[in-house]
């Protein structure tokens, strides 16, 4: 078990992690972050997506303990976006789904 303190959604944490544990299971897990979602679980879908340091990357095949000292934001930290919040709407509208992981019941 390794520690890793980090920042997710503009929150700080710090948690005891094993060192294989990827950052989509710490978040779903030990964070109870569901929104993001896991697909293929091969870096391939996308359903996983979150931004590290404000760049999309795949948290599936991104390791908890790789993320020391960095911010994380998961869909849940766009709640309060109104841009994301349009986005969101139309993609339901329009049924612009990828993996179908992204509908409003997911979250
Ligand atoms: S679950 Fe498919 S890219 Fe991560």
């Amino acid at each position: 078990v390794k520690p890793v303190t980090l920042t997710v959604n503009g929150r700080p944490v710090t948690a005891e992690v094993e060192p294989r544990t990827s950052l989509a299971d710490y978040l779903r897990e030990g964070e109870g972050l569901t929104g993001t979602n896991l697909g293929c679980e091969h870096g391939v879908c996308g359903a996983c997506t979150i931004e590290i340091d404000g760049v999309p990357a795949r948290s599936c095949i991104t390791l908890a303990v790789a993320c020391e000292g960095a911010s994380v934001r998961t869909i849940e930290g766009f709640a309060e976006d109104p841009v994301m919040e349009q986005l969101r709407q139309a993609f339901t509208a329009e049924h612009a789904l990828q993996c179908g992981y992204c509908t409003p019941e997911c979250w």
